[in-house]
């Protein structure tokens, strides 16, 4: 199905997918009453978060990572909660442990809201997607929330395991501090564990200082360069 406002593959999914794959491509102004009848009819969680800032489009992007592997970039969509579950499932207790800090690895529809209901105009969840025909696979995910009282945001990455070290760490960060640089953030903080040193490695290399350890976790942080700010903005 065909909209000018994106496109939505219903082969295959369930009724709650297809209503939510429709749902995302409708017109924005009826959005939320879309999603509140479909909420009457019990076609979609009764909890189902919505926000109502419109799918930011310019920030799709292809890239090419440094092993050659070629991903499409784009911002979550909120009918993407099989894609993103199905990537968190898929994620090894080590990864998942460094990503969250937390054994835990139930990943249910309440907590996977905060991953795809996003409020664009201060938070981000980009997507590293492989396109495989019409089959989206997410490879990464990456998402900053904005901290209102510094302007600075909070950064986590996740690669899944079996395409760690070809490079898609990188293109999200480089592609995450383009979007905050251009939307007037001034930096980024991250929490690492110690012995995280793949991500200890990728954020130095980004150019972020650690600040100060607490209970295990270095927290690190880097001040964009104001001019280079600026000049994207
Ligand atoms: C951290 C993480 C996102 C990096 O993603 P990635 O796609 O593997 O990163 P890249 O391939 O772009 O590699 C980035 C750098 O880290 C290094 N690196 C990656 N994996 C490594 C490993 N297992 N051991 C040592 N260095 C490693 C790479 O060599 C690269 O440096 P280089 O460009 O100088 O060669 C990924 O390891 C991950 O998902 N970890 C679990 C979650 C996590 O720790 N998140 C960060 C805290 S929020």
């Amino acid at each position: 199905m065909v909209t000018e406002y994106g496109i939505a593959n219903l082969r295959g999914k369930s009724v709650r997918e297809r209503g939510m794959n429709l749902i995302a491509i409708s017109h924005p102004k009826f959005r939320l009453w879309l999603l509140e009848e479909a909420r009457k009819l019990s076609l979609v969680y009764r909890d189902q978060v919505y926000r109502s800032v419109e799918y930011p489009e310019d920030l799709e992007a292809w890239k090419v990572t440094k092993s050659g592997l070629r991903i499409f970039l784009r911002p979550v969509k909120i009918s993407d909660e099989p894609l993103v579950k199905e990537f968190f499932y898929s994620l090894s207790d080590k990864t998942l442990y460094r990503r969250f800090a937390s054994a835990r690895r139930d990943m249910p529809h309440s907590r996977i809201q905060d991953f795809i209901a996003v409020d664009f105009s201060r938070d981000m969840v980009i997507l590293a997607l492989l396109i495989r025909g019409d089959r989206e696979i997410v490879i990464g995910l990456a998402q900053y929330s904005k901290d209102e009282r510094d302007r600075t945001a909070e950064l986590a990455l996740v690669v899944r395991d079996d395409y760690q070290c070809q490079g898609v760490g990188t293109i999200l960060h480089i592609y995450m501090t383009s979007i905050a640089k251009k939307r007037g953030l001034v930096g980024f903080r991250a929490e690492v564990l110690e012995g995280n040193l793949p991500a200890l490695k990728l954020i130095k290399k980004m150019g972020f200082e650690m600040v100060a350890v607490d209970g295990g976790a270095k927290e690190m942080r880097i001040i964009f360069d104001q001019d280079e700010a600026r000049k994207s903005g």
